[in-house]
């Protein structure tokens, strides 16, 4: 590691209860927006303890910001701003709600037509209003980060941005709140956590050992408690761990200085907007295809990987390599995510769509390389069948 650029003021707020320190935290002046999702929040009592923390500021509230938010709703929200000069947005949910609060912040101000924002992937987003999230489903870590994804409907375009003007000015996590979610969603968080580090980690050794045990330690952690998140939905101390390792995961410390991949990522937005895959879900089908894919590249990270997070010491270095990619998607399987194309209802017939999407959305040189073709992606998921 010879150089790193972390930056990252998010204030996290993690606790039972904690909802009601909002107001020490916005302006008694401003004039809030509550943004949130499709009703989870008002069934479960977050809205409420979230209204009356607000107190007697002026606050309105948009709803129905769906999971793999749209920028069609998304400029519905961007409109009332404009119209009622809000000037503070509060995002209620989890990581789709948040995404789409950080879109409609830098959309606010943006002159010409806000897509353009994807287009650039947010390079030339230059202000934000104010935004801060009460978190409710631990997953993306976009309570702690500057990025969102956003899809176009009428295209099925699903384009990441980031910006530092789009970082939460705090976030507040009270597991209690993720009591009310169903299995699949907390599932869905831990692998989407587990592969936000592994595209941080398991890519070229760069001689950055704080990185490497970070992301180990990270990765160990959701392998003790997975499981157990996903069944005890009342485990108050289970999901507060798993809160936080998540906003780790992708808040930009373990990535500071060291190659990253993306490729399970990108490739999985495609298979998100065509068919509707959860996010975790395309993760788990795509990961261990593509680690299978790369292991001549990986080779040296994927045997470090095998070693210390899987223990694997016995046996050829195929073996520990081909052991530690079983271990992973046996992992995410333990779960409850399943990992092949076939437990979604897909067959080849998906993958033709698939790579021309990836082609046109210019992603034809992924990976920390660049090396990841649409021809190797295409593998990929005929691996993953
Ligand atoms: O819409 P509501 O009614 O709120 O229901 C949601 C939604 O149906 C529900 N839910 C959330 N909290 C709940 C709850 N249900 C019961 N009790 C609760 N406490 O869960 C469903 C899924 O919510 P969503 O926000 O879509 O899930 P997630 O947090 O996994 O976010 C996925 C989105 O984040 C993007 C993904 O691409 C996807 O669009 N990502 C964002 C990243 C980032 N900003 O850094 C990185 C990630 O890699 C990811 O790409
Ligand atoms: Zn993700």
């Amino acid at each position: 590691m010879l150089s790193l650029d972390f930056y990252n003021p998010t204030r996290i707020i993690l606790g039972k209860g904690r909802i009601a320190e909002l107001d020490t935290h916005i302006s008694q002046q401003a004039r809030v927006l509550v943004l949130y999702g499709g009703g989870s929040v008002e069934r479960n009592g977050t809205l409420d303890e979230v209204r009356q923390a607000l107190g007697q500021r002026h606050v309105q509230y948009f709803s129905g910001i769906e999971p793999n938010p749209t920028f069609e709703t998304l400029m519905q929200a961007v409109e009332l701003i404009r119209r009622d000069q809000l000037d503070f947005l509060l995002a209620v949910g989890g990581g789709s709600v948040i995404d789409g609060s950080k879109f409609v912040a830098a959309a606010v101000n943006f002159a010409g037509d806000p897509w353009e924002i994807l287009l650039n992937g947010g390079t030339n987003v230059t202000s934000a209003l104010p935004l801060a999230s009460v978190l409710t489903l631990p997953a993306t870590g976009s309570e702690m980060n500057n990025g969102a994804v956003i899809t176009r409907a009428a295209s099925k375009t699903k384009l990441p941005m980031h910006s530092d003007y789009v970082f939460p000015q705090f976030s507040i996590l009270d597991p209690s709140k993720t009591f009310s979610l169903p299995a699949r969603q907390v599932a869905n968080g831990v692998v989407d956590a587990f592969v936000h580090v592994i595209e941080q980690y398991l890519t070229l050794p760069s001689n950055s050992p704080l990185q490497d045990r970070f992301a180990e330690g990270l990765l160990q952690t959701l392998i003790e408690i997975g499981e157990q998140a996903v069944q005890e939905s009342d485990n108050e101390e289970v999901r507060a761990n798993l809160m936080w390792v998540a906003s780790l995961a992708l808040n930009g410390l373990i990535g500071a200085g060291v190659p990253q991949d993306w490729s399970t990522h990108l490739l999985g937005h495609e298979l998100t907007a065509l068919y509707g895959l959860d996010h975790a879900q395309t993760l788990a089908v795509v990961l261990p295809s593509m680690l299978h894919e790369r292991r001549g590249a990986k080779r040296e990270k994927l045997l470090q990987y095998a070693a210390r997070v899987w223990q694997l010491e016995a046996g050829s270095e195929d073996e520990r390599i081909d052991a530690a990619i079983e271990r992973t998607r046996a992992f995410f399987e333990a779960v409850g995510v399943p990992t092949r194309l076939s437990a979604y209802q897909l067959d080849a017939a998906c993958i033709d769509p698939t790579i021309s999407q990836l082609e046109q959305n210019g992603m034809v040189a992924l990976g920390e390389q660049g090396a990841i073709t649409p021809a190797i992606c295409r593998k990929v998921l005929h691996a993953a069948l």
